[in-house]
């Protein structure tokens, strides 16, 4: 993906320090582990990549907000979102661990976890485990409509996550199924979650709006690694203006009813912003 890097824990503080300075207010991570394993250890070791990012972050940046992506396919060896009993995704053990992540995210100083697993029953246990740490103020965000999607395949390749069999049918939604994200959201606000996302944004902008007319509480998009991709792509070629498509991409969105929107075209359209 055109600008984008695995960064080191220095680096990324370099890069914080860029972003604040570029008007960003929020950051979201996501850990590339050094070793990975059935059970996705490293994305809940207190010392993990993630806590350590965390940590290093807060303290240059503490008016930085920090979001944390909470999932397992960045760290299991067979790519899949949650640990697996017979090559299918065994839901309540997963569900366990997610807590356990959240939970040491929370610690080390994040503001905000972000659960884009897809387990049932994964922000209520989330939400439990952070109040019963003491840790009521941390935000939960949940990925409560992500779709099985082809636009995630740059996001893959980049974070070293895709599934090593299979795909995330088992556990992402129907593209078909508009219904389907009405009954997560209401799930996801029933146990807790404070922000609900909708994933991808630009082929789901229906989706965007019924939620947004539909539930009380604010609603983010996250504009994928495949919608980015493909108007880098376009423009590479000569056949778009870059910086007018990615703007007139992420009014789309914010039209749609995003009150917030995860981008990878976030600096690049804080600077537009501010000119
Ligand atoms: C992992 C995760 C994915 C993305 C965010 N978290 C990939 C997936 O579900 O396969 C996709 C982000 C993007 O494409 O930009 N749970
Ligand atoms: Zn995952």
């Amino acid at each position: 993906m055109p600008g984008n890097f695995q960064l080191s824990v220095d680096a990324l503080v370099e890069e914080g320090k860029a972003l604040v300075e570029g008007g960003i207010s929020n950051v979201l991570l996501f850990g590339i582990p050094e070793t990975k394993d059935a059970a996705g250890t490293e994305a809940y070791r207190p010392d993990g990549i993630v806590p350590t990012a965390i940590r290093a972050l807060k303290r240059a940046l503490p008016e930085l907000v920090v979001w944390a992506d909470v999932c397992l396919c960045e760290y299991t060896d067979h790519g899949h979102c949650g640990l697996l009993k017979d090559d299918v995704v065994d839901n309540d053990p997963t569900v366990a661990l997610l807590a356990k992540a959240a939970v040491a995210y929370a610690r080390a100083g994040a503001d905000i976890v972000a659960p884009s697993d897809m387990m049932d029953g994964r922000v209520g246990a989330i939400r439990d485990r952070l109040d019963e740490s003491g840790l009521e103020d941390v935000v939960v965000v949940s990925y409560a409509a992500k779709y099985a999607s082809a636009f995630y395949g740059p996001f893959r390749e980049a974070a070293e996550s895709p599934p090593r069999f299979g795909d995330r049918k088992g556990y992402q939604m129907d593209p078909a199924n508009a219904l389907e994200a009405i009954r997560e959201v209401d799930m996801d606000i029933e146990e807790g979650a404070d922000i609900v996302m909708v994933k991808p944004a630009l082929p789901y902008l229906d989706i965007i709006r019924t939620i947004k007319d539909e539930f009380d509480v604010p609603v983010a998009a996250y504009n994928v690694s495949g919608e980015f991709s493909m108007i880098h792509a376009a423009a590479a070629n000569g056949w778009l203006d870059l910086e007018n498509a990615m703007m007139e991409a992420l009014t789309g969105i914010r039209r749609a009813g995003a009150d917030i929107i995860l981008t990878y075209f976030a600096k690049d359209a804080a600077r537009i912003l501010r000119s």
